[in-house]
């Protein structure tokens, strides 16, 4: 299998180096080894040519019939080499301390031999008895050629140990390098890491509301080192980004005081228009049909809006997290009451209970809840065809007070439900206008619950509608 390339920045420094090092260590070795081999061989080349062919020629003397069939080996370098060639014909022995052995050559010896050029400078040979020798050949007197040999096998030997130490120096360097580079990039790079840590942390940050408290800035910024110039970066960036966090707060901040605002400063001329209307009908004298109609819608609609303006108020203040009341809540009396007011507004439904036996206290805002529960069966009652079956089950559980409400009408169209509790979100904005929902309901409802620390969700399929509310208990 391939090894991948290590993936981290540290692995690759250090892989970096350690290769870098080990190119270099390659280099180095293998110089030295052909310098030390060069000197070598120059060294015995000298010494074949200081020799001049004193030994070879010492082999004239075997030939002679009577004289002693021993060679001059005096001076001779032990293993030296020799060999005379008269008409083709080749005589050769080699010094050796031990035995003076007549040396027997293969016939490719012979051609070898032969073949070496006699120029006086050393030649690299391979004798199949001796192995590798440097030789050199010169002419001798009787015409004939005198060959000199010096075993390679020393220069070979020392060039190999030389080999030997550098590899294992090397390793032991490479070795050492490697340790020391990983730990000497691991302390440069921490810098980083703490970029990297600063970096999650504000991506964790749910920067799209609320109120957020930004990390301080990395202290460890020098711009002279690449490292810095990230963090300053970083810094700058996290300075841009606070920067515009607090005036995305400020500007939310003062849409929701113009929204409170708003809404508040309506509550007098809608209170006062309606008041009039009221006024107006309430007149003695005969009025004109058109007129007293007109006065109706007026009162009608004057109605409406101081709902409207009263609910815009409420999610206006729950949005600016204003306090709500904090007393004990009778949530089974809550219920009864709202069932009550929902039997008399929508008696063709059939509305349905299940409660505990035990009246149910939670700690809230018992007008507020009252209000959201009034929401819920309100929409049961107006989403719903007249005899659909709606039902309340109030449960405890371990933390919590669970209420939901359930109905079988046609259910929340699918593509609504995801927004369901946001504002001004109904089905049919058309239809909803002409009777009068404004698609607030569950916008507050979702408000008020959260406000009281629980949680609402919806299913809803066509004959199954649940909203599920818990309160903490
Ligand atoms: N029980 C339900 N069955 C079917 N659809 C529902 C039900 N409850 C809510 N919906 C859908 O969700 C929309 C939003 O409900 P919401 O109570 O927020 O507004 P609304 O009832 O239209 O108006 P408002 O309550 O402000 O008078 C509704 O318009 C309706 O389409
Ligand atoms: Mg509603």
């Amino acid at each position: 299998m391939r090894r991948l390339p290590p993936r981290t920045l540290r692995g690759q420094l250090t892989a970096g180096l350690v290769t870098l090092l080990a190119l270099a260590c390659l280099a180095v070795g293998i110089t030295t080894a052909l310098a030390l081999r060069g000197f070598l061989m120059g060294r015995l080349d000298e010494q074949l040519t200081a020799s001049g062919g004193r030994f070879a020629a010492s082999l004239e003397h075997e030939a002679k019939p009577d004289g002693d069939n021993r060679p001059d080996t005096r001076g001779q370098a032990d293993s030296t080499f020799g060999a005379r060639l008269l008409n083709g014909t080749i005589q050769a022995a080699v010094v050796d301390d031990t035995t003076d052995r007549p040396l027997s050559l293969s016939p490719t010896d012979h051609r070898v031999l032969a073949r070496i050029p006699v120029d006086g400078h050393g030649h690299s040979i391979r004798l199949s008895s001796l192995g590798p020798y440097r030789v050199t050949a010169v002419h001798g007197e009787d015409q004939d050629t005198m060959i000199t040999g010096l075993p390679l096998h020393p220069v070979e030997e020392t060039v190999h140990r030389l080999e030997a130490v550098e590899a294992s120096l090397f390793a032991a360097a490479l070795v050492i390098t490697g340790i020391a580079a990983a730990l000497w990039v691991r302390i440069s790079l921490r810098p980083l890491q703490q970029v990297t840590a600063r970096a999650a942390e504000v991506a964790g940050l749910p920067l799209a509301s609320g109120e957020i408290a930004m990390p301080g800035p990395l202290p460890d910024t020098d711009p002279r080192t690449e490292v810095g110039q990230v963090g300053s970066a970083l810094n700058h960036m996290l300075g841009h980004v606070e920067d515009a966090l607090t005036r995305r707060q400020a500007s939310e901040e003062r849409l929701r005081h113009f929204a409170a605002d708003a809404s508040h400063e309506l509550r007098t001329p809608v209170a006062n228009i309606r008041g009039h209307a009221e006024l107006a009908l309430r007149h003695h004298e005969p009025v004109p049909a058109q007129v007293r109609h007109a006065l109706e819608r007026i009162d009608g609609e004057s109605q409406r809006m101081t709902l409207l303006v009263d609910d815009l108020l409420l999610l206006a203040r729950l949005d600016a997290g204003r306090p709500l009341e904090r007393e004990p809540v009778d949530l089974t009396l809550l219920i009864l009451n709202a069932m009550d007011d929902a039997r008399a507004a929508g008696p063709e439904h059939r509305w349905l209970l299940d409660l505990p036996e035990e009246p149910i206290t939670v700690t809230g805002d018992a007008h507020r809840l009252q209000q959201a529960i009034g929401n819920l069966l309100a929409n049961a009652r107006t989403h719903t065809p007249p005899g659909s079956e709606v039902t309340i089950t109030l449960t405890v559980g371990q933390a919590d007070v669970l209420l939901s409400v359930s109905d079988n009408g046609p259910g929340i169209p699918e593509e609504l439900q995801p927004e369901v509790f946001g504002r001004f979100v109904r089905a049919d904005h058309a239809r909803s206008r002409a009777t009068g929902s404004t698609g607030l309901g569950l916008a507050i409802v979702h408000a008020v619950i959260t406000a009281h620390g629980g949680t609402v969700t919806v299913i809803s399929s066509p004959g199954h509608t649940t909203f599920r509310l818990t309160l903490p208990a």
